[in-house]
C-alpha cells in the first residue's frame, strides 16, 4: 500500500462551512420556493434533457470491452474532470462496468475526486502486485473507490518514481487485467500527446477523448497537435466555456474542418468546480447548461462504445 501526507490537509479544514450541491447551503423559506418553482418550470431545455436522457438510456451495450483514452497536449483544461463526469455518465445511465483510471505520469488527482469515505487508500501499482491472485471483479473492489454512480475509480502511486518506473507495457497489461472484469475502461492521462505512454494510449484505445478550453491559446496548440492524435474515433470536450468570451461555434468548425465533428462544448462552471474539490458531485444538482453538456459528452462516447 502505498501510504502518504495525505491525512495533512483535510477537506473540512479547507471547506468549514456547509455546502449543499457544491453551493453554501441556504435554508430560507423563499430560496427553498424558488428553487420548487424552478424545478416544477417546462421548458425548452427540459424537453432537450428528456430527449437526450431517452437517447443516453437507449444506447445498445458494448459487445466487449472499450477503452477511452482522455488526452491533451495542455495541463489545466479538464482531463481529468471530463474523465471523471464521462465515467459517472457511463455508469450512472447506462449501467455500464466502467473503470477510470489516472494514468498520470505524476501526481494525479482522479482518485482525490471521489468522496473521503469513499476513497480507496490502494493505488494501480498495488493492484498490479496482487493481480495474480484476483478471480473475481468483487476481489478488487478493496483496490478501487467505489461511487455512488457506480463508477471505480483506479488511483495512480503517490510517488512519482514509483509511476515512472511503469512503462508503457506495464500499462498494456494493466488495461488488458482490467478489461477480464470490466466493460469500459477509460485512462486519465498527464498532459501532452507525444510521450510514450500518450502514444500507447491512443494506439491502443477504442476511442478517444481530445480535451481543450475554447480560448485561442489553448485550442490553436491542440489543433496543432492533432497530427499525434489522428483516432477515428474522437470527441471534442470544449471545456470551461464561458458565455460572451471565445465563441466556441468559430472553434467547433474548425475542429470539424479537420474532421472532428463530435465537438461538445461545456461551460465554465464554478458549482462543479466546487463539487468535484469537496468530493461532491452530484449530476442532478448541477445547472440544466452544465447538466446537458455533461450528457452529451457521455452520449458522444456512448455512441462510441463498441
Ligand atoms: N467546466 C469546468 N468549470 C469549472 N471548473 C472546471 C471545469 N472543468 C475543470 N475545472 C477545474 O479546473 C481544474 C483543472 O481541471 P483538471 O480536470 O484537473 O485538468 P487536467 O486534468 O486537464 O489537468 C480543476 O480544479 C477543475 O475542478
Ligand atoms: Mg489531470
Amino acid at each position: 500500500m502505498s501510504g502518504g501526507p495525505t491525512g495533512a490537509l483535510r477537506r473540512r479544514d479547507v471547506y468549514p462551512a456547509a455546502l449543499v450541491d457544491g453551493r453554501p447551503a441556504r435554508n430560507g423559506a423563499i430560496s427553498r420556493l424558488r428553487r420548487q418553482a424552478d424545478r416544477l418550470l417546462t421548458s425548452a431545455g427540459e424537453r432537450e434533457e428528456a430527449a437526450l436522457e431517452r437517447r443516453i438510456r437507449t444506447q445498445p451495450g458494448v459487445t466487449r470491452a472499450n477503452t477511452v483514452a482522455l488526452i491533451s497536449p495542455k495541463g489545466g483544461v479538464g482531463k481529468t474532470t471530463s474523465t471523471f463526469l464521462v465515467g459517472n455518465l457511463l455508469a450512472g445511465h447506462l449501467q455500464l462496468r466502467v473503470i477510470a483510471v489516472d494514468a498520470n505520469p505524476d501526481f494525479g488527482t482522479l482518485a482525490r475526486l471521489a468522496p473521503d469515505h469513499r476513497r480507496s487508500e490502494y493505488s494501480l501499482a498495488d493492484l498490479f502486485e496482487h493481480s495474480q491472485r484476483f478471480r473475481t471483479a468483487a476481489e478488487l473492489n478493496p483496490y478501487v473507490s467505489r461511487l455512488p454512480s457506480g463508477l471505480h475509480v483506479l488511483g495512480a502511486p503517490r510517488d512519482p518514481e514509483q509511476v515512472a518506473s511503469l512503462g508503457p507495457d506495464r500499462y498494456g497489461e494493466l488495461v488488458a487485467f482490467l478489461s477480464c472484469f470490466y466493460e469500459v475502461v477509460l485512462l486519465d492521462l498527464g498532459t501532452g500527446v507525444a510521450g510514450p505512454l500518450a502514444r500507447f494510449a491512443i494506439d491502443r484505445a477504442d476511442q478517444v477523448v481530445l480535451v481543450t478550453t475554447p480560448e485561442w491559446v489553448t485550442a490553436t496548440v491542440v489543433l496543432e497537435a492533432l497530427t499525434h492524435l489522428q483516432h477515428d474515433r474522437t470527441t471534442v470536450a470544449l471545456n470551461k466555456s464561458m458565455q460572451h468570451a471565445a465563441d466556441v461555434s468559430v472553434i467547433e468548425e474548425r475542429f470539424r474542418d479537420e474532421h472532428l465533428h463530435r465537438a461538445v462544448a461545456i461551460p465554465y462552471d464554478e458549482q462543479l468546480a466546487t463539487m468535484l474539490d469537496t468530493g461532491t458531485y452530484t449530476l442532478d444538482a448541477l445547472a440544466r447548461p452544465t447538466r446537458l453538456a455533461i450528457k452529451r459528452l457521455g452520449l458522444g462516447v456512448a455512441e462510441q462504445l463498441a
